[in-house]
């Protein structure tokens, strides 16, 4: 019994336009549909974000898929936990189960499949979109690396989502005896991070200790380390704020750059993230504060960790 894919996350924003004009220049497809800004990946045939319309910058909904099997399972261990199950809200009227988590965030599971996409979890075991050459062995011969200047450059697919929690045992309590994630991960009561049974990449829901709930990133998946830091270049060209990057993270492994977006939000782009495979006997570690953060890379900014939908 469990979610089996991240659908999308939806975001209350001031703006949707505003919202849809950074995304597009993030190499993201935007459009519009029933009142809603909708952020795609190319080739990718499901939505990633959905911004809907509010006062400020909040997490709205996160949506997970499942199979029909997994959605009864999953229904009759919310109603034996006593979850009220809601009305799918009006900006978002997305069929399956709709309820709040212990932090009042909407949380939607329905019955759908991960997206196919070129080198998502679901490509497991397909010849590698890149090839790197390391010292004494040459997974790229007679070809040139460096890309041209006017390479497209597009992110593949919502990775994972970090969200803020006063409570972090009681958000990975709900997650993990109600909708079947486990943990992958932690540091103490500061930060969880959990992935799904069925295989997915290390952290598919992150949790960070706030004073109050919020979305701390949502983070997308880019081809490699050259296209993660020459799509950042771009975005900073077209006046958009780098944040933090590019580094590489401990937990999960994962190469990053963080953006700021328009409501002082933040966008990861992220590759090479450890990976759990379905079945597998993962141990999950407790992991000292000070690996908590980052390998290498730049300073971290003093304001990382701000939970701007609570600041404000
Ligand atoms: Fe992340």
């Amino acid at each position: 019994m469990s979610v089996t894919s991240l659908q999308h996350v939806g975001l209350e924003v001031p703006d949707i336009t505003t919202g849809l004009t950074f995304y597009a220049d993030a190499g993201l497809e935007t459009l519009e549909r029933d009142g809603m800004g909708v952020v795609r990946c190319q080739g990718r045939d499901q939505d990633q974000l959905r911004l809907v319309e509010g006062s400020r910058k909040k997490l709205h909904h996160v949506c997970f898929g499942t199979d029909a099997a997994g959605l009864t399972q999953i229904r009759t261990a919310l109603e034996g936990d006593r979850v009220a199950l809601l009305d799918a809200p009006n900006e978002s009227p997305d069929e399956g189960i709709w309820l709040r988590d212990p932090d009042g965030i909407f949380v939607n599971i329905k019955i759908a499949d991960a997206a196919p996409s070129e080198g998502g979890p679901e490509a497991l075991g397909r010849p590698p979109a890149w090839n790197t050459n390391t010292p004494g062995h040459f997974d790229r011969l007679a070809k040139r690396a460096a890309p041209p200047r006017d390479i497209e450059i597009h992110p593949r697919r919502l990775g994972h989502i970090l969200q803020f929690t006063p409570d972090v045992d009681r958000k990975i309590d709900f997650y993990t005896r109600l909708l079947g994630m486990r943990v992958a991960d932690r540091v103490g009561d500061l930060i969880g991070f959990m992935y799904l049974p069925g295989g997915s990449d290390h952290h598919v829901v992150a949790l960070a200790k706030s004073d109050g709930p919020g979305p701390h990133h949502a983070s997308f998946e880019m081809a490699n380390a050259d296209q993660i830091s020459l799509n950042a270049a771009r975005m900073v060209d077209k006046g958009h704020q780098s944040h933090w990057g590019f580094g590489r993270h401990v937990i999960g492994s994962n190469f990053f750059h963080y953006m700021r977006d328009p409501w002082n939000g933040l966008v990861e782009f992220f590759s090479d993230i450890d990976y759990i495979p379905a079945d597998c006997e993962w141990e999950a570690q407790n992991w000292p504060e000070e690996d908590s953060l980052y390998l290498w890379g730049p300073d971290l900014p003093g304001d990382f960790i701000t939970n701007y939908e609570t600041a404000n």
